[in-house]
């Protein structure tokens, strides 16, 4: 929850954002980032080896897995592992391997169970991993220690109702990961909103491409005139940069537009509004980067996210997720994919999301070609760069090799709780009084 004080600065920030004639004093000119980090193999290697195996994924939603004994497969950052509610009510993740020859433990996408049999010959594990049967045992040596051939754990956690998973055991918590954001996302109730819809959908460019698409708004008068833009004032966007390459934007509507007005129109009186969401999610849009490959705007109607899962270098899987409080009796609301009978599972892309992907797989053609030399970055674009100086901080800076690396230009007095635009603004109206 955003406390008054700070609700009334973000929004003084906003006027002034749109009062600006130059980049805020003292903020750093972003370097060019080189063209590679989006094309070479060497890059993509290190984000698979040390971004995606160390970060807190998104997984899923408990509606996925409702009940003790529900598991669910899942496999959008390599090992396919599985996911458990087990019979003692805690949700765990293993890895869906058999601890005798490898096989999947776990076959279909989703099940109930109360033990996980393999079957190639069905040695049975419970739900919290332990293994428990093993056929023909006499023939196994006697001292065949059956306690330490368990599933292997990986690191899963939830906020509220939401499911995350870490492969590192030696990652943060994922209260820790989310920093400040745990407590700005509180009247989200993460807690009590329900999966409404969750589909997604390949797209031939690299991940980062089709996720920067979503994190900045000098973009919104260009490609969505009509879808986003007439929500979206994007001169009086505020960009917040939070520790481990977090970040969240804001902006109110145009001046001329009444943001609740427009909500009210998009979303039928059944969907349910979040009731704890705060003046700024009722009237503003605001976005949130969840490092590494989250993307969502957060409102008093939904928490959609986009999830961006790199399938390799050049391609990408983008999840769209709807999550909403209720919706009634009515069809489950689902902010980002329409209805569609020739796709593959029956919805297609929904028309602000086919704006932002539509240039991914040309723009990652042409970023394969000699002309594209580098990244120059504007201050509206900050959440760019800020991100990628956390990939190569979680890379390991030694990692990156030097053609690739970017400098780390945005410093800790730029990254949250520090704003030095605050102060820029209090000088300035009292040098106006
Ligand atoms: S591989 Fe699983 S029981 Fe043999
Ligand atoms: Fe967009």
């Amino acid at each position: 929850m955003l406390e008054p004080a700070e609700v009334e600065r973000i929004k003084a920030l906003m006027e002034w954002e749109a009062g600006r004639d130059a980049p805020p004093e003292g903020f750093p000119t972003l370097p060019d980032m080189p063209a590679a980090r989006y094309t070479s193999p060497e890059y993509y290697a290190l984000e698979q080896e040390h971004i995606f195996r160390k970060s807190w994924l998104f997984a899923g939603h408990l509606d996925e897995i409702p009940e003790p004994g529900c598991y669910m497969r899942w496999h959008n950052a390599g090992d396919p592992i599985v996911i458990v509610h087990g019979m003692d009510g805690v949700v765990r993740a293993f890895y869906n391997t058999c601890r005798h020859r490898g096989a999947p433990v776990v076959t279909e996408d989703r099940g109930k169970s109360s033990r996980l049999m393999c079957g190639y010959h069905n040695w049975t594990y419970k739900t919290d991993g332990t293994l428990v049967g093993v056929p023909e045992r006499q023939d196994f040596p006697p001292d065949f220690d059956m306690s330490c051939r368990g599933l292997l754990p990986v690191r899963c956690d939830m906020f509220g109702k939401v499911i995350f998973v870490n492969f590192d055991p030696d990652a943060p918590s994922l209260l820790d990961w989310l920093g400040p954001i745990a407590r700005e996302w509180d009247e989200f109730a993460f807690d009590r909103i329900r999966l409404a819809a969750r589909h997604s959908f390949e797209l031939n460019c690299n991940w980062k491409v089709a996720m920067e698409a979503n994190m900045e708004v000098y973009h919104v008068p260009f490609i969505h005139p009509t879808t986003v833009a007439p929500l979206v004032d994007s001169k009086r966007n505020l960009n917040t940069m939070y520790p481990g390459g977090h970040a969240r934007m804001i902006a109110p509507p145009p001046r001329q537009t009444d943001r609740e007005h427009v909500r009210a129109i998009d979303s039928p009186p059944e969907w349910q509004q979040i009731e704890t969401v705060g003046e700024l999610g009722r009237s503003c849009t605001q976005s949130y980067t969840l490092f590494p490959n989250w993307v969502s705007p957060l409102s008093n109607y939904f928490v959609p996210p986009l999830v961006f899962w790199p399938t390799s270098l050049t391609t990408t899987r983008l999840e769209l997720v709807t999550m909403a409080l209720d919706w009634g009796d009515g069809p489950a609301p689902d902010l980002w994919t329409v209805p569609e009978d020739s796709q593959p599972n029956g919805r297609q892309m929904s028309p602000i999301i086919l704006e932002d992907t539509q240039f991914g797989e040309a723009i990652q053609q042409s970023m394969q070609s000699a002309a594209f030399r580098s990244v120059p970055l504007s201050y509206q674009e900050a959440r760019i760069y800020s991100f990628h100086q956390a990939c190569d901080r979680m890379i390991g800076i030694d990692n990156v090799p030097e053609e690739l690396r970017i400098e780390q230009v945005i410093g800790e007095d730029w990254v949250w709780p520090n704003d030095p635009r605050t102060r820029q603004m209090l000088e300035e109206r009292q040098a106006a009084e």
